[in-house]
């Protein structure tokens, strides 16, 4: 009864925002990201009849507190699914450098999801190891697929619509993101407490929501004629309104450090001479810069010689889910 996964992480570039249901995850509005190949988690779980708990180790540490608690509550629902009751000790190494600001929660639940349902004896299919990995972290459900991504929110109350789908694979178009990390690592309001927040404090939040229809529409438009102006532009836009959210929440919060408004700076600079870069801010101080092959060698040294920028990883599209 074992089984290991690898998962990458993806970008959003419509971003997952609020919550309409916390305890099942289910979202606001609908997201679309690219999974990419640079980073990713590798899971090992076997459940084994000698364990009285569930045990979990990440990069060799014995993890302890909410780490554990969020990888029990998950497995609970993947014991529910399979009608077994059984521990499981879980191994996960991440190649996502948590500095990095991604959220490493989504290569690490999809990576958990697949393995824990395949070691247990589920045979799910892609559409339900999405809707079940969402309910571990939303962006996770994403990750189940390479390429560009959609997570359809659903209209049901019991989550049973709520799943992601592929758009394109990741062979379809090699945009490239690069993940520039900041060096002044503040903490920041996680991702889940940002999000309730927002939702019930920003006066804002509405429109957010009514924007991202048009959005969709606009990208997945601009995705299929490989129009990377467009994507960028509206990827760009979407990631200012949701962090406009933030700012008019109450009490206000923001991700932005001044590196943060340097580098989105310097990249809307670049536009000015005619390359095409464009930026989106997850819920932190970093960010991922879109651009095309061609000019990422110039793209890339920009970057890295901005004031405050500690490195730059510059990351392909990825593929889904894989078992090892
Ligand atoms: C800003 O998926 O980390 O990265 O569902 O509470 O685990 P939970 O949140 P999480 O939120 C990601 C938010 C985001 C945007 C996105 O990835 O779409």
């Amino acid at each position: 009864m074992e089984a290991t996964a690898k998962a990458h992480t993806n970008i959003a570039l419509i971003k997952y925002w609020g919550k309409r249901d916390e305890a099942l995850i289910l979202p606001t509005n609908n997201s679309l990201s690219l999974t990419l190949d640079g980073f990713f988690t590798t899971t090992r779980v076997a459940f084994k009849e000698d364990l009285t708990e569930d045990v979990f180790y990440l990069n060799d540490n014995a993890e302890t507190g909410t780490a554990l608690q969020r990888v029990q509550k998950f497995l609970d629902l993947v014991r529910r699914l399979a009608g077994k009751h059984i521990y499981a000790k879980v191994e996960s190494t991440n190649a996502v450098p948590t500095a990095a600001g991604f959220a490493s929660s989504a290569s690490g639940f999809a990576a958990l999801s697949a393995a824990a349902s395949k070691a247990i004896g589920l045979d799910l299919t892609d559409q339900e190891l999405s809707r079940l990995t969402r309910q571990g972290s939303g962006s996770a459900c994403r990750s189940i697929y390479g390429g560009f991504v959609e997570w359809q929110q659903g209209s049901k109350q019991d989550g049973s619509d709520s799943y992601a789908v592929q758009i394109a694979p990741k062979d379809y178009w090699d945009v490239r993101v690069a993940a520039v990390v900041l060096s002044d690592k503040s903490k920041t309001v996680s991702s889940r407490e940002g999000m309730t927040r927002t939702v019930s404090t920003s006066p804002f939040f509405d429109a957010w929501v009514k924007s991202i229809p048009a959005d969709l529409a606009n990208i997945k438009d601009a995705i299929a004629a490989k129009d990377f102006e467009a994507v960028g532009e509206i990827a760009e836009a979407n990631c200012m309104r949701m962090h406009a959210t933030t700012l008019s929440a109450k009490p206000p919060f923001m991700y932005w450090q001044d590196a943060t408004v340097s580098v989105m700076q310097v990249v809307q600079a670049m536009r000015k001479e005619g390359i095409a870069a464009y930026f989106t801010i997850d819920a932190g101080p970093n960010l991922k810069i879109l651009y095309l092959p061609d000019d990422e060698a110039a793209i890339l040294q920009k970057l890295r010689d901005i004031p405050g920028v500690q490195s730059v990883i510059a990351s392909k599209p990825g593929q889904g889910i894989t078992y090892l």
